[in-house]
Parts: structure tokens; sequence; C-alpha cells
């Protein structure tokens, strides 16, 4: 867990005029900066940055908070991420305590960026300096100028050691430049660069850093014999920057149009997400050659409401989309697949109906997921329809069906899905319905922990009981408690929850988040990982986690309506700390234009606070 000391000191010395100045022309005000807000569209400026940087406030739309609320809501991090990204920007070490559930420390992390970095220039330059019949391709791709700068489209020429030659007079070890993967060592002992002819989509995350890259043969430039033989796209390795299953392609570009909109277009390819972009589809991402994972999931979790898969109508296309049923269910976001007609794939589609594809995708029958699921059920026992079954194999399929649904959580949403599973498999859905086992996902032995931690465990720093904690402290953390796998990311994206709370509850939020959110660990070493978590904090928390179990268990007490009232009750209060400091202003106001001013801000505050 990241040290208290750690996100003072962050506090302390993050500057928001550095920080909203990348993006947003500030004016200077005496003490105080403002700007055109970037949190909605606005013409004339109230955004207000007081407090020597260390605090903002927009009168128009009512976000406020201080530098690591900014970096949360303006990128889409996690508490924890952006605590990271400014504590690298200022460098700041980022002290951790608690011991659980430590994050691993990458040591060359920061070599893997500017080897990256230094890739992304070397290829973009070589695509000014390219070939014609580089461009030819392009063009006959028809990728736009604005495009190929927006996603920084490069080029790999053809020599077999530009990039390594480029890469060393830059000064970076050969170990570091073979770990990268963007160079090769030969059976002869020789280097030479992974990506040859081809053109180069850099994958760019948050505050456009490179954490990899994507390469796509120029058909051009090989013989018949290479171009058979080379794989059509290459794509880096993985490294301590680059986690496919946690990367989307296109994200920072996408990022805006997705926060607007709360849905997304879910692609299979780099050029799927160019294409669309061109078309004015800007709410789209592609995993990295590579299956959507929880992990893509627990990034979209808090950024969208709605994702559509959006994937080639073939078997393969349909089989990806079925996969993503599982890996969505339960994440809260609504989900459906579109698919396209045979031989098509988004980027095609959108040179077909240029600005009007957003029309033409909207026409489509959106599929739900679950019929996608069943039917790769069907597809995988060698059926090809429901009608087909006979009555032991309906059973049998019914059965399969029933044991997904039953992990669904939220019984809205289970009996939504039995309905239409029923419908899809022709069956009763009373009679489908009663294969449906209730689980509550909390394994038994969390339920009455037997150990009982001593007093004097764990580290003295944490020791807070959490009866001296707020009672919205004791309610979020009795949520988070029982839905720790979805609760407790959510929670750490949630910027008037992080700042809003005690340190130590949000230390132990994260604490958890470390251990749930590990999928390298198996199921019993995160259980015992929640056990040492307790112990650190001591004995009053295991206290409220059994108590939370028993009003989950046996009172059947339903958390989201307090973790609501508290999240809206966090937010007034940010409100209500924004009128009392206008009332200040008001006071001190020279002129009566600045109290009109004053007052007008005023009343558009009170007007949010009657809509929380
Ligand atoms: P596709 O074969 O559908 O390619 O692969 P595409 O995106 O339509 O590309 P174009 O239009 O032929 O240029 C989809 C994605 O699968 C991964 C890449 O991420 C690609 O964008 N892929 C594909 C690979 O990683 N390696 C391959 O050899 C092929
Ligand atoms: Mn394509």
């Amino acid at each position: 867990m990241i040290s208290q000391a750690t996100i003072e000191e962050i506090k302390e010395r993050a500057n928001l005029v550095d920080l909203v100045g990348e993006s947003v022309n500030l004016k200077r005000n005496g003490a105080n900066y403002t700007g055109l807000c970037p949190f909605h569209s606005e013409k004339s400026p109230s955004f207000h940055i007081r407090d020597n940087g260390r605090f903002y406030h927009c009168f128009g739309c009512g976000v406020s908070g201080t530098a690591i609320t900014y970096i949360m809501e303006s990128r889409g991090l996690s508490f924890p991420d952006a605590i990271e990204e400014l504590a690298a920007r200022y460098g700041i070490e980022v002290k951790k305590e608690g011991g659980v559930a430590p994050r691993e420390d990458a040591p060359h992390k920061d070599v893997f960026w500017q080897i990256n970095k230094s890739a992304l220039e070397f290829y973009r330059s070589q695509l000014q300096s390219a070939e014609p019949s580089v461009k030819e391709y392009l063009t006959s791709r028809r990728l736009s100028g604005k495009a190929l700068s927006e996603f920084a489209v490069g080029f790999a020429p053809k020599q077999w050691g530009a990039f390594c030659e480029y890469a060393k007079k830059q000064g970076f070890e050969e170990e570091m430049l073979l770990q990268s993967g963007l160079v090769r060592r030969s059976p002869r002992g020789d280097l030479y660069d992974t990506f040859r002819a081809r053109v180069i989509f850099p994958i760019l995350v948050e505050g456009r850093k490179v954490a990899g890259f994507g390469g796509r043969i120029v058909p051009g430039l090989l013989d018949e014999a290479s171009l058979k033989t080379s794989p059509k796209y290459l794509n880096s390795p993985e490294t301590a920057v680059y986690q496919k299953n946690k990367i989307l392609y296109g994200m920072p570009q996408a990022l805006e149009s997705i926060r607007r909109k709360k849905e997304l277009y879910l692609v299979e390819g780099y050029m799927d997400v160019i294409g669309l972009w061109q078309a004015g589809v800007t709410n789209t991402v592609a995993t990295c050659g590579t299956a959507t994972s929880e992990n893509h999931v627990k990034r979209l979790q808090h950024l969208v409401e709605r994702v559509v898969v959006l994937f080639d109508g073939d078997v393969a296309g349909r089989s990806a989309a079925a996969r993503c049923f599982g890996v969505f269910l339960n994440s809260g976001i609504d989900i459906a697949a579109l698919f396209l007609p045979e031989d098509e794939d988004p980027d095609t589609i959108a040179l077909q109906h240029g600005s009007k594809t957003d029309e033409y995708l909207a026409s489509l029958e959106k599929i739900p997921l679950i019929d996608c699921y069943i039917e790769s059920l069907l597809q995988k026992s060698g059926w090809k329809d429901v009608k087909e079954l006979g009555a032991a194999a309906k059973g049998k399929l019914a059965e399969e069906v029933a044991a997904a649904l039953s992990k669904v959580r939220n019984s809205i949403e289970q009996s939504e899905l039995i309905e239409r599973a029923a419908m899809k498999l022709m069956v009763e859905p009373d009679l489908f319905s009663a294969l449906i086992k209730k689980t509550d996902g909390v394994p038994p032995s969390d339920r009455t922990p037997k150990e009982v931690p001593s007093r004097n465990s764990g580290a003295a720093s944490l020791r807070i009981s959490v009866d001296e904690l707020p009672k919205l402290d004791r309610e979020l953390l009795q949520a988070v408690m029982v839905d720790k796998e979805r609760l407790a990311g959510q929670f750490l994206r949630d910027s008037d929850i992080c700042e809003g709370v005690h340190p130590a509850t949000l230390r132990f939020i994260e604490g958890l988040h470390g251990i749930v959110s590990n999928d390298s660990v198996s199921d019993a070493s995160k259980r015992e990982g929640v056990k040492a978590l307790l112990k650190d904090f001591g004995d009053s928390w295991l206290r409220l986690w059994k108590e939370a179990y028993l009003m989950l268990n046996d009172a059947g007490v339903d958390f989201a309506r307090s973790v609501e009232q508290n999240r809206s009750f966090l937010k007034k209060s940010k409100l209500k700390q924004a009128i009392t400091e206008i009332d200040r202003r008001v006071a001190l106001a020279g002129s009566d234009q600045e109290r009109a001013e004053l007052v007008h801000e005023k009343v558009l505050l009170k007007r949010r606070l009657e809509q929380v």
C-alpha cells in the first residue's frame, strides 16, 4: 500500500497549473488561475485553480479536487496508478507500507519507456523518408495525414540493423534493447531489428507514453516467398511497461469520446480502430492481438456503461464474442455484439460508409452476448441449432448455461439473462430457473475466519480501530468487504471516495484491491492475503468484516443503496465546501461586478447540489 507520507508529498508538490496547463490555456488572476473546464465543454472559463495550484473547482460543472483527482478523472486512472504517474512526474519515491500484496517493483520500467519513445521517433522519421511504395500502400489503405499523426504511425525500414544502430547511438544498452523486444539476437550473435519492412502502429497509453508496437507487413516491399513466411502482424512482447491483458489499443485517442458517450466499440485490429476513428466513430478500442481479459474489463468498468463488440461475422469472430460473455459477467457493463457481413471488417465498413458509419452501425441488429455464448456451446458440441437437440443433450446444455448464470450477482440482471437464455434454449423459463443454484460468491472460510489475529500483529501505523472511523467509512468498508472483486477497483477509481474517506480506509481498500486483482495467484492464497491484511489492520477490522457477512447472509442486506447514498453524500459535501468558499470570496469581493459573478456561480453550484 502507498504510504500516507507519499500521498501527502504528492499533494504538496504536484502543481495543477502545470498539469492542467498541458491541455488548457490558463489565465492568471492574482494568485489563482482560470481557464476553460477540461471536464465539460464551455465557451467562457469557469474552471478555477487555487491554493497555489493544489485545488481546482469548476463553477460550471461542479467538479473539484486535487492533482490526484485531476489525474484520475482526466486520464481514467485508478488512485494507485494516479499516484504512480504523479510520483514519476515529480520525481517522488513511492513508499509502501503495511507489507501486504506489494506491487512488483520493476527496476527497468523507465528504460523501456525511453527506448519506446526513441523508437517511436525513429519510426516516425523513417516514414517521412520512406520509399514511394510505402506511401502508396498507406494511400491505398486511405490513411489520412491527420490519422497518421494522431496515431503516430511510423515505418520500419527493410534493412536489418537500422533501428539497432540508431538505438545504440542513443546510448541504450544491448541487454535492454533485447528485452524491449524491438531488437533480436541472431544465432551468430549479431543484433538485428525485430520490425522490418513494416508499417508501425505504436501502442500508446495514458499521457501518450509508448507501451509497445505492432507492425504490419507492407506487401510491395517483400518478394512472394518472404510474404508467405512472415506473419501479417508482429507485436512487441510483454515487458514491464506492456501487459497485453491490460492495454487497449487506441485508448488515449478514444478516451474523451468514450467518457462522453459512456459506450465504446471493441474491435480486433489496429486498422479497425484507425479506420473507424477516421469515419468519426472515435469511441473505439482494440485488444492487442489477445483475448479480452478481466483486466481489460476492469479498465473499462468505470468509464462505460455499455460495450459493443464489433468482430468479424465468421466462426472465429463469433466465438471471440462468446468468450467476452464470461469476462464481462458481473462487471456492471451491458454488452452486446454486432456482426458484420462476411468478408467485411470495421475498417472496410468505415471506408464504405464514411461519415455515415455511425448510422450504419446503429442500424445493425445488436445481439445480446448470452445468445452468442449459447451458440458457441452448441457449436462446440457439433450442433447447428437448438431445434436439433435431443432431450438429454438439451438438458446438458441448459445445465451448462445455468452454471454460468448462477454466477451473476445482481438478481435483476440474473433474471433478465435467465429469461433470455430460456427463450434461446427453447425451454420453460421456470424449469430453467430451477437449475440456477444460488451462490453468494463467498468462500466458506471467509465467512467464519477460524484464526483470530493477535493484538500486537501488523504495522503500527495502520492501527486505527474501525470505531474511530466515520460511519460513512464503515459502511463503505462493509460494502467493499462483501463485494471486493467488484467494488475495490470501483472505489479506487472514484475520486470522491478516494479523497473523501479516512486514509486508513483508503489504504485498506488498496490492500484489498491488490490482493483480489492479482490474477496470478490462486483463490486460496488470495484468502490468505485477505487474512493477513485483516491481521495487519487489527481485530476491529475483522469484526467489521464478520458483521458485514452476517448482514449479507443472514439479514440479506443490500449494500448497494448505502454505497450510493454515501457517494452522493461525498459529492454533496464537496459542493457545499465550494459554496462556503464562494461565500468567503463574496465577502472579500472588490467590486459589484465581481460580487455579481460570484453570486451567479453560487446559484449554479446550488442547482448542482440539488441534482445530486
Ligand atoms: P486481422 O487479420 O483481422 O487484420 O487481425 P486487420 O486488422 O484487418 O488488418 P489489415 O486490415 O489486414 O491490415 C486483427 C488483429 O489481430 C492481430 C493484430 O492485432 C491485428 O490488428 N494479428 C493479426 C496479429 O497479432 N498477428 C497476425 O499475424 C495477424
Ligand atoms: Mn482489416
